[in-house]
């Protein structure tokens, strides 16, 4: 949700700031925009669409040669996509340029009071009026570090900030409340952005910001101040990635890039969780065994493909633990008033930590005593902080905004925490908890398994470019696989499609069924009979009514073979590790039904990869 970049140094600050919105762009894409500080002055391009418009403007246009300057991509939330809307925002004599990820609560009041001063907007941005307060600051003899933090006491709502002053050629300052901003340390030149695919380029060293804090960025150095401007500090770390992870490597998207990564992404996450006797092991988590012991229910919390993950983690964990467990869409939590103490355990799910549903969420949870666990694949952001304990994932970075290997990873942290609360409270034996770890071990061949029979899937998906809705069907565990496979189909191909337990279609659904229709059918194995059953009857229901069956359904299973229109077939795995094979052909789908619809894959309209407003 917008992507921010600040640079001060010796290189082109017009290259490092494009180059990193470039990385970012996945965040947003409405427009992009720049600013750099050239002899006593600002000048910027901004241009509505993505930052190609913006680099064409820029080549018909150049802008001056400057060492400091700033840029934006954006998802907009006040005002249109347009040029005016677009940022970087200037203040009232154009000296300062400000660009902004989040919302300012009360900027209708703030605008208010300044038009009653006589400042005249000329975008509908809750942004433009922070450039003017900052603008006032600065003309009054303020330095920019002082007048940010002198403005940001006035602002209420979630936002990062980041500013230049014409008349300053040294600093850029930033801010951030519940908006994620980190800096990256450089050897005489110093990097702001919102993630650090933004400088990873150029530096691996990363300081994470607090809450409610102002970072001012020199050539020199980094100082880090609260807003009232006490000084404070920075958590600092080592990226553990490198460029060429945030890049497409031959792939034609990301996504595809993404999927192909996932038997790597998924052997990491397993990595180094098992002590030399074999026990399980996960060092984040920061939680006693007595205290785990004392849980008694947990609420699994998350928005989109994550609280997918959750649903799933549910089966995982009533069957290992035999705690029960709510799965509850983080937007809807709080609102609720859900029933919360010191023995729920609340579980956050989030592959860029910074989703603003699941912070808030997360927040109310500690408010009523409760202990939140993250699952998070990002290093340095806001909800693991502020959680009790977290399990990192290691996907490595995800760009693509449909998730992928983000959901794979996340399975595998919600198994190993399953895993770990039944060996804390003795719900299963050692040697169970070690054969299903042995199995997860199995995973990623089982995936590269299912990856090498993309073609096969491609071909379907090109099948069904012109399809007007697609439904898919799932039990048990594959019943939150048939919701992402949907979930991904609509985000990506703009298409009509829904994900249905099997078992509920009878009830409603089926009268969606009509001659031809396509019904992408996960199969489960078969050693719960009774389940893979019922699931073939559902099948049947729906070929009986004319629909075009497409069965996932493990090899060897010749069971389904009468039902299928088509058969792709998957690694036999136990039932509760499904998901992890299931799903991978589904996203294959999506992405090459997309590609061939003539969509861009990476970039889907109206999304953007990390969701920073609620
Ligand atoms: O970063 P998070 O995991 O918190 O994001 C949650 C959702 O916004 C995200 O999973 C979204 O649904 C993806 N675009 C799905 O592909």
């Amino acid at each position: 949700m917008c992507g921010i970049v600040g640079y001060v140094g010796g290189r082109s600050a017009q290259d490092v700031v494009i180059d990193g919105l470039r990385r970012l762009e996945y965040r947003g894409y409405d427009s992009a925009g720049v600013a750099l500080v050239h002899e006593g002055s600002v000048e910027g391009r901004k241009k509505a669409g993505k930052l190609a418009n913006l680099e064409k403007a820029i080549s018909e246009d150049p802008l001056p040669v400057s060492t400091i300057g700033l840029g934006h991509t954006r998802w907009a939330t006040h005002g249109a996509p347009n040029d005016v809307n677009a940022h970087p925002h200037r203040g009232y004599g154009g000296r300062v340029a400000v660009v902004h990820n989040g919302i300012i609560e009360n900027f209708d009041d703030l605008r208010a009071r300044l038009e009653e001063e006589g400042h005249q907007m000329v975008s509908e941005t809750d942004t433009e009026i922070v450039a003017h307060l900052l603008e006032l600051q600065v003309d009054s003899g303020e330095d920019l570090t002082t007048a940010m933090q002198r403005v940001c006491r006035r602002l209420e709502g979630a936002f990062t900030l980041v500013a230049i002053d014409g008349q300053d050629p040294d600093r850029v300052v930033a801010a951030r409340r519940n908006s994620p901003l980190v800096v990256g340390l450089g050897e005489g030149e110093n990097f702001l952005g919102s993630d650090v695919a933004a400088f990873i380029e150029f530096t691996r060293e990363a300081l994470e910001l607090g809450q409610d804090q102002v970072v001012t960025i020199t050539r020199e150095g980094v100082q880090v101040s609260t807003f009232d401007g006490r000084p404070a500090e920075g958590r600092a770390y080592h990226v553990d990635w490198d460029l060429s992870a945030a890049e497409k490597d031959g792939h034609d998207w990301f996504m595809r890039k993404e999927i192909f990564e996932q038997p790597r992404a998924v052997a990491d996450s397993l990595l180094g969780r098992r002590t030399r006797s074999g026990a399980l092991q996960l060092d984040e988590m920061r939680l006693s065994d007595q205290e785990l012991r004392d849980i008694d229910k947990i609420i699994i919390i998350a928005a989109g493909t994550s609280f997918y993950a959750g649903l799933v983690a549910k089966y995982a964990i009533e069957h290992w633990c035999r705690v029960p467990v709510e799965v509850e869409l983080s937007s809807e939590f709080r609102y609720r008033d859900p029933i919360l103490d010191y023995s729920t355990l609340v579980v956050a799910i989030s592959q860029s930590g910074e989703t603003a549903d699941t912070l808030q969420a997360i927040r109310h949870a500690r408010t009523q005593r409760s202990k939140v666990l993250a699952i998070c694949n990002t290093n340095g952001s806001t909800i693991p902080r502020e959680s009790d304990a977290v399990i990192y994932t290691h996907a490595g970075p995800e760009i693509g905004v449909a998730s992928t290997k983000g959901f794979l990873t996340q399975l595998v942290a919600c198994y190993l925490l399953a895993l770990y609360l039944a060996q804390v409270k003795g719900t299963r034996y050692g040697d169970e908890i070690t054969q299903v770890l042995g199995q997860l071990e199995a995973m990623p061949d089982h995936i590269s398994e299912v990856l090498a029979k993309a073609d096969q899937v491609y071909d379907l998906a090109r099948e069904h470019v012109g399809s007007r809705s697609v439904l898919f069907l799932g039990r048990h565990a594959g019943y939150p696989v048939a919701l992402e496979g949907a979930l991904k189909l609509k985000e990506l191909a703009y298409l009509h499609a829904e994900g249905f337990a099997a078992g509920e279609l009878k009830h409603g659904p089926i009268a969606l069924v009509e001659q031809g229709l396509p019904v992408l059918c996960v199969v489960p194995p078969r050693g719960r009979d009774q389940l893979h059953d019922k699931m073939i009857s559902g099948i049947q229901e729906v070929r009986a009514r004319g629909a075009r069956t497409i069965c996932l359904a493990e090899e060897g299973d010749t069971s389904i073979e009468p039902y299928a229109d088509v058969l792709l077939t998957l690694p036999r795995v136990p039932v509760l590790l499904q998901p992890l094979v299931a799903v991978v052909p589904l996203q294959l789908f999506a992405c090459e039904l997309a590609t061939a619809m003539g969509h861009d894959v990476d970039q889907p309209r109206n999304l953007a990869k990390s969701v920073t407003v609620e």
